[in-house]
């Protein structure tokens, strides 16, 4: 795995560009997601919001739990998007939307939630597009890349409902072209949909993504109630981006540790050989990196 992930490109990086103005169809979304799994989803579409994620982790604390109740909602801006470990997230290259989908499932039972989200994810960007799908790799716990490049990164929060029951509120920002200003303000090379995508419709291909996306989302989300991460985790394993490469774990900066990626186990924790023996890693507060990052 190369370092070139953590270098920043120079803005006349000649595949880094704004995105033009897109808007969702809504007729064409629904048209997309009346045949299938996802077709009781209520879908929002809101010009502007703070975060998606704080609006529906929100409306799920006033809400009654209700199973067949899942909302979507897609903001075309966010002024206070939020990332994982507190960090801001910027959206105005991508599509930013959330899922508040309820689970008849104890708190205990999440793990291995957000690597079954970047793999629907990755899946759904396969389905719209063979090319772009081959270029995708995942990197844990939950991030999508093209060349160790972040493409999409997933937040999931959850808001409890009783002993058996709870939300995942489900945040995931696409990055729908490689941006340079973006880049610039972040110090990082990102990537982007269209990069991979020959030709990026900007006008057509976020509906189509955002319906595949939910129509995977809702697919998953029986499996996963019904069985978990464990039957996921061999197609994850075939998506992983640094297996069996020497990765550094970190939190707030400091190396928390160090070994070879050796994929995810049955619950969705990192393998991790280290010098001590192979450990088990649970997602919560470490970013991984590869060892030359
Ligand atoms: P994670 O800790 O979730 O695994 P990371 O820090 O390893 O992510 P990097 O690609 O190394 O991911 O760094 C990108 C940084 O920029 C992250 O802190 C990420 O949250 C932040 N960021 C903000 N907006 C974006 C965006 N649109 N695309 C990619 N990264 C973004
Ligand atoms: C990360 O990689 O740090 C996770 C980023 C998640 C961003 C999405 S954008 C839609 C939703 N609303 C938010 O405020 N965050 C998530």
């Amino acid at each position: 795995m190369s370092d070139f992930s953590d270098r920043p490109v120079p803005a006349s990086a000649a595949d880094a560009a704004a995105l033009p103005a897109w808007r969702i169809d809504q007729n064409a979304l629904n048209r997309m997601l009346d045949a299938g799994a996802a077709r009781h989803w209520r879908v929002e579409v809101v010009d502007e919001t703070g975060s998606t994620n704080a609006d529906l982790t929100q409306a799920c604390r006033a809400a009654t739990w209700d199973e067949d109740d899942v909302r979507v909602r897609v903001a075309y801006r966010q002024t206070a998007g939020r990332g994982r470990q507190g960090r801001p997230w910027q959206g105005q290259a991508g599509l930013t939307f959330s899922v508040a989908m309820p689970l008849a499932l104890p708190p205990a039972r999440l793990s291995g939630l957000s690597l079954a989200v970047g793999l629907a994810v990755a899946e759904a960007l396969e389905q719209c597009d063979a090319a772009l799908g081959a270029r995708i790799g995942l990197k844990w716990p939950n991030d999508l890349q093209i060349d160790g490049r972040k493409l999409a990164g997933i937040l999931i929060e959850s808001v409890p409902a009783g002993p058996q029951r709870l939300w995942a509120v489900i945040g995931i920002g696409l990055n729908l072209v490689r941006d340079a200003r973006m880049e610039a303000a972040l110090g990082r090379a990102l990537a982007g949909v269209a990069e991979a995508m020959t030709p990026f419709d900007a006008q057509r291909d976020p509906t189509r993504i955002l319906g595949a996306v939910l129509e995977r989302l809702a697919c998953m989300r029986t499996r996963f109630v019904a069985d978990g991460f464990a039957p996921l985790a061999q197609a994850w394993s075939a998506r992983d981006a640094y297996r069996d490469e020497p990765v550094r774990l970190l939190h707030d900066g400091a190396v928390l540790a160090e070994g070879v990626a050796r994929g995810v186990d049955a619950e969705g924790h990192l393998l991790l050989e280290t010098a001590a023996g192979l450990e088990r890693i649970a997602s919560g507060e470490v970013s991984l990196r590869g060892a030359g990052a």
